[in-house]
């Protein structure tokens, strides 16, 4: 040990037990207070705060505890000693003890930091990304990252045991089918050709499979340029993984295996398996989403039969137009005052809903709505059946193309249950949701495209659909949702060259494109490709969900804003002409104007 920098303990673990020991600790100044002649001192270091106390007898050392202020960072000698019963505080770890100090060393000074290092602060987040290294200093963002430290572990420990190797696969890519936007790297030594930053390692992975590593896992930095959100990031990492000679029970499996080991090891929380199981379509249709939130009900009701033959001509007109009619049950909420149902119509129209009508159960069981008068006893009656509704209920229905009832009811869904804290913020809802469609059509390309990628297996019964009926096609894929959000997500593969060539081609991906594309893989997948799976999670999530923060940034070290700027380092930046030149790249900033005109 560096006897200059002595240190033999740690401020946050320091106990009644020490009481008497001699002890060498080295910190930043938390606080310090002067109270006549005696100068206490929160000393903080990762473990957590300890208080020193300090008097004129030490001399030169209570000299230095006169000078220093918050995150000078010092060295302190001294003795522990337990508190009088007055003194305890009860709100740190060590508030038992305080070390009685007789050397004080200043190892270096500080300016007055922009904001106060300590939990709970109401800062602006630039402010604490400009200053991140500070942010980072305070003890729940310590805490966040020693998180998500363990959780890795954790995660390296479960997979090791399985018989998983990490391998790691290259930054420097050809671009990625994964759907966002690639991040590229242009190339010096070949002048007009540039890399793609992996968006996933999905390619490599499976051509590890190909060359018969059979349990593969990474802990991996992905790369995506799409728009950020609280839970999105240009760059992110996962836990990626692939297995082969499996089928899709046997990665859902391992994979529960998994989480309920990381969350028992990390939050000493029981998670029960198996986890709930739902179809794609079943989600959609009871929750308007494919990643729902299970900690709450209010399911979305399908009302097409019972207002069919109406006199409510909007119902009417969409239903005939092969819309649908949908409606939540917002129980015991009939009182709501006419203004929020106005702003609701506003929060529906976000998501694209034309409309927004309502029916409030009065205590005699009448209906109080607009829409009322064009509805007959029967009608609402039946009505009323369907929507389990009582005295006191509020009922909610959007009519349109099912996609927009799923968004714009789905989303109503989850922000009537915010508003009337419908939500144990406690309770945790993993849910695998499966058979997802094979493919999504594209109104803007006028084409399939894959909903998840193109090396996706499709559910063997439907293979005969490919070539004649794509839409109906789903797939073998899964992802995995805690409390309504997508933690991973993955697929069994495609193994055989006739199947992938038959999704290339419903996808309307030519033999040229798709050799242009992914030669080097097809072409690999004749030397034998087992059969193979795999699946992903978004670690910052995860950890974002352990730590109940509602933001990843919170749960990453050094991330970025949502324009993907680092407000500390201030990148992304302009470069040197020189350093262009070497690329045989010119910059010409198209003006973003002219490329909005030719839409
Ligand atoms: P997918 O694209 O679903 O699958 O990504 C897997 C998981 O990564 C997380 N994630 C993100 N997290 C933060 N910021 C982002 N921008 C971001 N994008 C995705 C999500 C998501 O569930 N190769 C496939 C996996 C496979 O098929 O095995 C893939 O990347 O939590
Ligand atoms: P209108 O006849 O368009 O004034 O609509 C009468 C009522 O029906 C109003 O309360 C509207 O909010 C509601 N409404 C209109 N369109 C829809 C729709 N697509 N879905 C649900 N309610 C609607």
């Amino acid at each position: 040990m560096s006897e200059k920098f002595k240190r033999d303990h740690h401020c946050g673990t320091l106990t009644k037990a020490d009481t008497g020991k001699e002890v060498a600790l080295c910190g930043w100044v938390s606080k310090r207070r002067d109270h006549g002649g005696l100068i206490f001192i929160d000393l903080r270091d990762r473990s957590g705060i300890c208080q020193i106390v300090i008097d004129p007898d030490a001399g030169e050392s209570f000299k230095n505890a006169e000078t220093i202020r918050s995150e000078y960072v010092i060295q302190v000698f001294g003795k522990v000693r337990e508190r009088s019963a007055e003194t305890v505080n009860p709100h740190i770890a060590t508030g038992d003890i305080e070390v009685v100090a007789d050397t004080l060393n200043i190892l270096n000074s500080s300016k007055t930091p922009p904001f106060y290092i300590q939990d709970g602060i109401d800062t602006d987040e630039n402010l604490r990304l400009k200053y991140r290294y500070l942010d980072l200093r305070r003890p729940e963002m310590q805490a966040n990252l020693i998180l998500r430290h363990k959780v890795t572990k954790l995660m390296r420990d479960y997979l090791d045991e399985k018989g998983f190797l990490e391998i790691e696969t290259p930054m420097l890519c050809k671009s990625t089918p994964e759907g966002a936007r690639d991040y590229l790297v242009p190339s010096r030594v070949n002048p007009g050709k540039f890399y793609a930053l992996p968006q996933s390692p999905q390619i490599f992975k499976q051509l590890l499979m190909v060359a018969g590593y059979e349990k593969y896992f990474q802990i991996v930095r992905c790369f995506r340029d799409e728009d950020l959100r609280a839970d999105r990031q240009p760059e992110f990492t996962q836990l990626d993984m692939e297995m082969s000679f499996i089928e899709m029970e046997d990665v859902l499996d391992l994979m529960e295996g998994l989480i309920s080991y990381v969350f028992k090891g990390a939050l000493g929380v029981d998670i029960p398996l198996p986890m709930k199981r739902i179809s794609w379509d079943e989600a959609m249709d009871k929750y308007g989403s494919d990643k729902p939130d299970l900690r709450f009900g209010m399911e979305l009701i399908n009302m097409v039969d019972a207002v069919s033959g109406s006199d409510f001509k909007v119902f009417n007109a969409i239903i005939a137009d092969g819309g649908i009619v949908k409606a939540i049950n917002v129980k015991g909420d009939a009182r709501i005052p006419r203004r929020e149902l106005d702003g609701l119509v506003d929060f529906v129209a976000i998501y694209g809903a034309k409309g927004l009508a309502w029916m409030q159960i009065q205590d005699d069981g009448s209906v109080k709505s607009p829409i009322a008068k064009f509805f007959d006893e029967a009608h609402l009656a039946r009505i009323k059946e369907k929507a389990g509704a009582e005295p006191g209920d509020l009922l909610l229905f959007v009519a349109d193309k099912p996609a927009v009832v799923a968004q714009a009811l789905g989303a109503l869904r989850i922000e009537m249950a915010k508003r009337r804290n419908l939500i144990d913020p406690d309770k945790l809802c993993f849910t695998w949701v499966t058979k997802f469609p094979m493919f999504e059509y594209s109104e803007e390309e006028h084409r399939y495209v894959a909903m998840h990628h193109p090396f996706t297996a499709p559910c063997d019964e439907d293979l005969p659909f490919l070539q004649t009926d794509p839409g109906k096609v789903y797939a073998k894929a899964y992802d995995m949702v805690l409390n309504g959000i997508e933690l991973g997500g993955g697929s069994i593969r495609i193994h055989r060259r006739d199947v992938q060539k038959a999704v290339f081609e419903a996808i309307g991906l030519s033999d040229e494109e798709a050799q242009e594309k992914f030669g080097f893989m097809m072409k690999a997948f004749e030397y034998g490709a087992p059969p193979h799976g795999g699946l992903a999670f978004g670690l910052d999530r995860m950890i974002m969900l352990m730590s109940k923060r509602s933001s990843i940034r919170d749960v990453i070290a050094f991330p970025k804003t949502q324009n993907a700027n680092d407000l500390m380092s201030e990148a992304p930046n302009t470069v040197d002409e020189k350093q262009l030149r070497e690329l045989h790249i010119r910059t010409v900033l198209v003006a973003k104007k002219d490329k909005e005109t030719k839409k």
